[in-house]
């Protein structure tokens, strides 16, 4: 309803303005903006816009006039200061949800994202999210101060993006992405594969099809499994991440995130639902659904991927305990991860 509403409102602006921009600017076409702007030895680094990745977002359809209204047919050589529509003419809800929040004074819309890159949430990585926050947040201090209640800070820290515990959501999500081993520089965590490296596995054929084997556009549990145990892909390892099912941007501390049992034992509800996001040659990411309940499937599905607590079985929750804690012999269950935090809050 609310997303419907959004939409709808978004269109409506957008339909004012291309009924409007016309009549204001003169005849020049995204591809003559992109004839000088996309060549960075014409206008330099400052002025470039990287003509493949703004293709490829819905920005594009618009085409630039629509945000660049004051631009005339003889700019540059007029002198002329080219006016920017502004983000919450068009996202007028979400912009108003965002000017609410104590994060409006510090950063603008275009501090997190560029206009001629956009992506929606399933189309981005965990990486890209936080390189966002990394702008302002270093990442020393952010690893400092969570590490005084949060054991493997700097695992929790790589392997979950910022927003899955700083906004709130309805659902959540597991995302699979494939990561290179062979490409490591920190201990314990291999960076995402881009487009470029699994066409070298691929070759003439699409990257999707290393694992989607029937090319269904579909991940099976059967395919999954192949796909870890095949040797030629020893390098490639799928790495998984919790991702809220929407964005708010209401960036704040929320208390449950104290609480491990967010993640770690939530049931197998969360983990239901999972996704394998593939790059794309743009720099962004394609989500392929993957069998419900693959991610319980700790031995077979995903030997990479497990959190403590959401399986169905015992045994492997067990065994996922004994893996936490490093081998020690602990007491299983919610008891142990609530001993684990009271210990790390005593610091
Ligand atoms: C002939 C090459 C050329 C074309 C075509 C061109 N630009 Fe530019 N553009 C420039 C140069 C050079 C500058 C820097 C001008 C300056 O600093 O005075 C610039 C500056 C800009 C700026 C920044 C202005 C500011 O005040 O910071 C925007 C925005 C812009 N152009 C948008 C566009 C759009 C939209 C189009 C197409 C409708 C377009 N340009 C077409 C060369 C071009
Ligand atoms: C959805 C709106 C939107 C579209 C579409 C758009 N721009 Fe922009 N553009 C902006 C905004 C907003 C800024 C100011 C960014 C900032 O403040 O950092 C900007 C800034 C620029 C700049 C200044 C350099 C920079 O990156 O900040 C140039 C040059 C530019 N745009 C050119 C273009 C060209 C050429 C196109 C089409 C190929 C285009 N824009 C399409 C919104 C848009
Ligand atoms: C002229 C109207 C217009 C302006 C101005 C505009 N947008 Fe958009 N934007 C849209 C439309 C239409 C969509 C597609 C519908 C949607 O996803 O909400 C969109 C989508 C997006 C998306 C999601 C992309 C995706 O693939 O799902 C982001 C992020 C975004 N805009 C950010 C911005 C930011 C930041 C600014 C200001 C710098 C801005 N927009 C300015 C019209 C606009
Ligand atoms: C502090 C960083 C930050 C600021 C500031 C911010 N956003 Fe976002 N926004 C995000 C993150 C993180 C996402 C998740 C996807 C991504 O990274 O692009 C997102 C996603 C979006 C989406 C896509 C939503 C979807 O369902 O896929 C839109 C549209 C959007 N932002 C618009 C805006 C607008 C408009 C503003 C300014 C009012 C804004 N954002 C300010 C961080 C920010
Ligand atoms: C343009 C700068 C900027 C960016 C980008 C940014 N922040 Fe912030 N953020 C701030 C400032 C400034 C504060 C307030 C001072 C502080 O606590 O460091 C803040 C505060 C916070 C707080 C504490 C607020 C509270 O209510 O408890 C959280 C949590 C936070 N940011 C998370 C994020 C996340 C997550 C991202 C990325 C999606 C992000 N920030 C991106 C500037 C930024
Ligand atoms: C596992 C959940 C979790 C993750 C992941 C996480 N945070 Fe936090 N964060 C918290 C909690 C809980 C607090 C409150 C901590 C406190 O009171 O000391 C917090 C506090 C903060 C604060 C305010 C305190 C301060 O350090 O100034 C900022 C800013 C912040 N986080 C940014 C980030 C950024 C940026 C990332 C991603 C790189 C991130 N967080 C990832 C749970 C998380
Ligand atoms: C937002 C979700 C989230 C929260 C909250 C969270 N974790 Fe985690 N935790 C993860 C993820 C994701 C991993 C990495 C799983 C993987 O990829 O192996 C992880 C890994 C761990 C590991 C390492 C396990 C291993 O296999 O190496 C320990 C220990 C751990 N968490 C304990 C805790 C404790 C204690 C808390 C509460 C203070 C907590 N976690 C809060 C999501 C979370």
């Amino acid at each position: 309803m609310n997303r419907n509403y959004n939409l709808n409102s978004l269109w409506l602006s957008l339909l004012i303005m291309v009924l409007i921009v016309p009549l204001s600017a003169g005849a020049m076409e995204m591809d003559d903006c992109l004839g000088c702007h996309s060549d960075a030895e014409e206008v330099g680094e400052e002025l470039f816009i990287d003509e493949d990745k703004f293709t490829h977002t819905v920005h594009a359809e618009m085409g630039c006039v629509t945000c660049h209204e004051s631009v005339t047919d003889e700019h540059p050589d007029d002198g002329e200061a080219v006016t920017n529509t502004a983000c919450l003419d068009c996202h007028e809800e979400l912009g108003s949800e965002y000017m609410a929040t104590t994060h409006a004074e510090n950063a603008t819309c275009s501090d997190c994202h560029n206009p001629h890159q956009v992506h929606g949430l399933k189309a981005v990585s965990r990486q890209d999210m936080n390189q966002q926050c990394s702008q302002c947040h270093e990442g020393s201090d952010v690893l400092e101060s969570h590490t005084g209640w949060l054991p493997q800070a700097d695992l929790h820290l790589a392997k979950l993006p910022c927003i899955t515990c700083h906004t709130s959501a309805e659902n959540y999500e597991i995302v699979l992405n494939i990561t290179h081993k062979e490409k490591t520089t920190v201990a314990g965590s291999y960076p995402l594969s881009k487009y470029a490296d699994l066409k070298e596995y691929s070759g003439e054929k699409e990257i999707q099809s290393l694992i989607d084997i029937n090319g269904d556009d579909h991940i099976s549990l059967a395919e999954l499994r192949t796909f870890n145990r095949n040797p030629a892909y020893a390098n490639l390892h799928l790495s998984g991440t919790m991702v809220p099912g929407e964005v708010s941007h209401d960036l704040s501390t929320l208390d449950n995130r104290y609480d491990c049992t967010f993640c770690h034992a939530s049931g197998p509800g969360s983990m239901q639902t999972s996704f394998l996001a593939f790059p794309t040659e743009d720099g962004a990411y394609r989500r392929m659904t993957v069998d419900e309940g693959a991610m319980l499937d700790t031995l077979y599905g995903t030997p990479n991927f497990y959190m403590t607590g959401s399986t169905r079985s015992a045994s492997m929750n067990i065994i996922g305990l004994i893996i936490i804690c490093g081998g020690f012999i602990m007491p299983i269950g919610h008891g142990t991860l609530r001993f684990l935090t009271r210990k790390n809050r005593k610091h």
